[in-house]
This record gives C-alpha cells, sequence and structure tokens, in this order.
C-alpha cells in the first residue's frame, strides 16, 4: 500500500458500471472542490471479465486489487452467465476477491433515513429512527468449507455436499469486530446462530461469550437463534444494534435488513481485513443492491448505495471523516429535497435518473461547504 490515495474500481455488471459513474463523478468532485486526489484505476470483474479474458477475476485485476488502499466494486452477475460451471460463474470473482484479500468482516449498515420512513414496507412507528448494523463473517463458514461439490451416486442418483466450519480464531476475531464497533455505538451486541442445532453454532456461541467476558464485559452481549433474529428483525428491529453472525445466516439476514429501510438500492457495505501494524486494512466497499440485470443499462438504478459505500470507504480506509460525513449528508439533503429514483419512489416526489440523483448529490455536496 502506497502514501498516494490508490483505489481499483471494477464496476462489474448489470447497474455496476451506471452506479459506479456517479461515484466517479463524486472522486472528481472530492478532487476539483476540496484538493483531495485519489490514484484510480479500474478493472475487470465478473461477467464482464468472463466476456473480455474467459474468467470471472484476472490474476493481473487480483494483484492491482492487493496492491491498491482501497477496491470499489459494482456488481456481479445476470442472466447471461447463469448456465457456466460453478468455478466460472461471475460471482466467483467477488467470491476470489473477498478470499484472496482476506475480507473476513463485512459491515452492512441499515440506517432508515427521515425522509424514506415511508418507503419501507414497515409501519413508519417500527422502522422509524432504525440504526442498525450488521457484521457477517465473510471468508469462512458454507461460503467456503471443504469438502463441498457435487457427486453422482452408485445408483445414479447425485449427491449435493456443503459444510459449514468455523474455528476459535475465525469466531473471534469477527466478534471482537462487532464489539469494537458496539463500543463506539449503543454498546449492544446481539450474536446470532443456530446453537440449538449446529455444533459450529454452539462453538460460535461459545466463543463469543468467552471473548466478551475477558475482553469486553463493558459491552451488552445477547445471542439469538437465526430464525428468531429474521422473525425480530420484522417485529421490532431497534431491539438490534450491532448484529454479529456468520457468512450465511449474514447473507440472508443482511437482506432483511434492507428492506426494512425502503430499498436494497440504498445500502453500503464496507468488507475489511486485519489491521497491519500502522493500523491499515485491506478493503473492499460495494453496495449490497446486487447487479438487478431486469433494469440495468435503463439509467434508472438508485447511485445511492455506491455513494454510501464510499463514503465509507473514505471512513475506514482513508481516515477522512468529515469528506464521508459531508457525502452522507448531502444523500440526506437530496432526499429531504424529495428526489427520488423508481425503488424508493413515493406518491409527490420526483421521480429521477441514475445520472441525476448523482448530480444533485454533487450539487448539494457544492451547496454544504459553501
Ligand atoms: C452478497 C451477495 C453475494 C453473497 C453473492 C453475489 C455471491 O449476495 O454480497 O450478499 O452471497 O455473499
Ligand atoms: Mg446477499
Amino acid at each position: 500500500m502506497s502514501d498516494k490515495r490508490t483505489m481499483l474500481i471494477v464496476a462489474g455488471d448489470g447497474i455496476g458500471p451506471e452506479v459506479m459513474s456517479e461515484v466517479l463523478r463524486v472522486i472528481e468532485w472530492l478532487d476539483k472542490r476540496l484538493g483531495i486526489p485519489f490514484d484510480v484505476k479500474q478493472g475487470l470483474v465478473g461477467g464482464a471479465s468472463i466476456d473480455a479474458k474467459g474468467t470471472p477475476l484476472s490474476d493481473e485485476t487480483m494483484a492491482l486489487a492487493l496492491e491498491v488502499d482501497a477496491v470499489l466494486l459494482g456488481a456481479v452477475g445476470g442472466p447471461r452467465w447463469d448456465s457456466l460451471p460453478f468455478e466460472k460463474k461471475p460471482e466467483r470473482g467477488l467470491l476470489r476477491l473477498r478470499k484472496d484479500m482476506a475480507l473476513f468482516a463485512n459491515l452492512r449498515p441499515a440506517p432508515v433515513f427521515d425522509a424514506l420512513v415511508d418507503a419501507s414496507p414497515l409501519k413508519p412507528e417500527i422502522v422509524r429512527g432504525l440504526d442498525i448494523v450488521i457484521v457477517r463473517e465473510l471468508t469462512g463458514g458454507v461460503y467456503f468449507g471443504e469438502p463441498r461439490g457435487i457427486e453422482t451416486l452408485p445408483g445414479g442418483g447425485r449427491r449435493g455436499v456443503n459444510t459449514q466450519v468455523y474455528t476459535t480464531d475465525e469466531i473471534r476475531r469477527i466478534a471482537r469486530v462487532g464489539f469494537e464497533l458496539a463500543a463506539k455505538r449503543s454498546g449492544r451486541v446481539c450474536s446470532v446462530e443456530k446453537s440449538n442445532v449446529m455444533e459450529s453454532g454452539l462453538l460460535w456461541r461459545q466463543e463469543v461469550q468467552a471473548l466478551h467476558d475477558a475482553d469486553f464485559a463493558h459491552i451488552e452481549l445477547s445471542h439469538m437463534y437465526a430464525d428468531n433474529c429474521a422473525m425480530q428483525l420484522i417485529r421490532d428491529p431497534r431491539q438490534f444494534d450491532v448484529i454479529v453472525t456468520d457468512n450465511l445466516f449474514g447473507d440472508m439476514l443482511s437482506d432483511e435488513a434492507a428492506m426494512l429501510t425502503g430499498s436494497l438500492g440504498m445500502l453500503p457495505s464496507a468488507s475489511l481485513g486485519e489491521a497491519d501494524a500502522k493500523g491499515r486494512r485491506r478493503a473492499l466497499y460495494e453496495p449490497v443492491h446486487g447487479s438487478a440485470p431486469d433494469i440495468a443499462g435503463r439509467g434508472v438504478a438508485n447511485p445511492l448505495a455506491s455513494l454510501l459505500s464510499f463514503a465509507m470507504c473514505l471512513r475506514w480506509s482513508f481516515n477522512l471523516t468529515e469528506e464521508a460525513a459531508l457525502i452522507e449528508a448531502a444523500v440526506t439533503g437530496v432526499l429531504g429535497g424529495g428526489l427520488r429514483t423508481a425503488d424508493i419512489m413515493q406518491p409527490g416526489k420526483a421521480r429521477v435518473s441514475t445520472r441525476v440523483m448523482g448530480e444533485s448529490v454533487v450539487r448539494e455536496l457544492d451547496k454544504l461547504i459553501s
């Protein structure tokens, strides 16, 4: 990692390139208006990389990702590549980035913006003021566990296998991220597993509790089964602050939490590695929403999740806390002004395109610094 601020943008597939264009607009603004330059490289991932290079992530792009201070990803996947063999699918590109960069900690904040309270499918009194973070383990569990595969049985039938596996170290390092984050927030952590049916879940519960008792006794820790958590997120989401959970449960619960906020199109994420001696971490930032092939290329996608992911990048990778807050304030301002992309459209508001939303955020940024 160099002393210049270096970034790799891999826009990927579907709406990825459209929303990342708006991030580039804000990157340019930071340079021009605040004198904060970034050295930005671009690369291919997912289906875009398959089409150009025959692989969902080339070794050169992987090497670049390991060199830069931060990677910004759009989205991967789409129906065009659905019939490819498993190891060649676009998603493998993203999973390789996570694994080879050792990004074990995935932070998925789900705040409800006041202006969007009515866009949530839940009643306003249930979601108003909601502000939770899901801390998802990202490099272990059933996503990567061995053995895995599909085999043919003697009788001609087949057998599909995946392995849910976690070690003490894997559990403790993600729990530590959750506790440290909670210490800066309301001081509450809920650890989520299925210790009633899975040994790996039982180990998870025991290790999280042990770490808590040893190092984080000042944090309030509760445990919850994943199925109950899915229900509680709908029944009373504000009971949660930081949720720490494994790779698969985190994948599912974060989609659910996203919907509480009104749209998957609003949710950013940060995936972080272990801090080095200087306190710097490998990091990848991406919107939670995915490639949305049904609306790709039409200029109607919501770029706010990507812009909020970039704000997380400024905060976590570059320590540009004020600038991150500025982008978040600009997003709040634009929503308060009544602009909406299709996914968060409400009666009486102005429906705008991806580009107009991006331009409006930049205009709001101008206003905020003047
Ligand atoms: C996510 C996505 C990915 C996952 C897919 C695209 C591999 O759903 O980031 O939540 O399952 O982790
Ligand atoms: Mg997911």
